[in-house]
């Protein structure tokens, strides 16, 4: 890592147009949607993707549906927060349990540049709370849900943000991209 190159922490999450990331359940199975948008960009290969990463960091429930559902993090480092003494289902994986400013400043940023938080919006609403979160990218899948678990439901204050990118894709999904402004 370069040091004029200084880490930055991502929230990154897949909400519905109405702002759930999941529905009360649990259930992502809304993610696969056949929509197609004739002006969209096609999608970015996840292996190149991955490969931009440095790594991710989940919450237990995301970490316990990801190994159900199937991995998509690959063989990047992740760091699951857990107060639980749950097994690591693979080399990658690493454990947290408490103060997340401490594995930000003291785990993460000395050694990795591209730190992904992808969720679920227990982790990511805490960290963007507590003021860890450079960037966020939010994206928008082609579907109402009208009920769910809220993307963001502890900020409990404004946060100002800087809009740096809009993609749209084939698919439907439009990812918006925002720099955390400072208050
Ligand atoms: N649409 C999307 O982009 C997206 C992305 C990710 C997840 N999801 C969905 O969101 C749901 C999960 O989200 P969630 O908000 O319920 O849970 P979560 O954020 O994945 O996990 C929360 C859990 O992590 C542990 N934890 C959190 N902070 C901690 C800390 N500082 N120290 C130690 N442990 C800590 C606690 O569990 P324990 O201590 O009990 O282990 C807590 O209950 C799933 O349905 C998943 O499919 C959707």
């Amino acid at each position: 890592m370069e040091a004029t190159d200084p880490s930055r922490v991502t929230i990154h999450m897949v909400s519905s147009l109405d702002g759930f990331v999941a529905t009360r359940d649990g259930s992502v199975s809304w993610l696969e949607t056949s929509d197609t948008y004739e002006h969209g960009v096609a999608g970015e290969d996840p292996e190149a993707f991955l490969e931009t990463i440095g790594c991710f960091v989940v919450g237990s429930r995301t970490y316990e549906t990801a190994l159900e559902l199937g991995w998509p993090y690959g063989d990047v480092p992740t760091f699951v927060l857990s107060h639980r003494a749950l097994p690591a289902a693979r080399e990658s994986v690493r454990f947290h349990a408490g103060d997340p400013e401490a594995l930000v400043n003291e785990r993460l940023k000395p050694t990795y540049r591209s730190i992904w938080v992808v969720g679920g919006s227990t982790v990511a609403g805490d960290f963007l709370r507590r003021g860890l979160v450079d960037d966020i990218r939010l994206s928008i899948a082609p579907v109402v849900l009208g009920d769910g678990m809220p993307f963001f439901d502890r900020i409990r204050g404004e946060q100002p943000l800087h809009l740096r990118d809009v993609t749209a894709y084939t698919n439907g999904f439009v990812d918006l991209w925002y720099e955390v402004r400072a208050h």
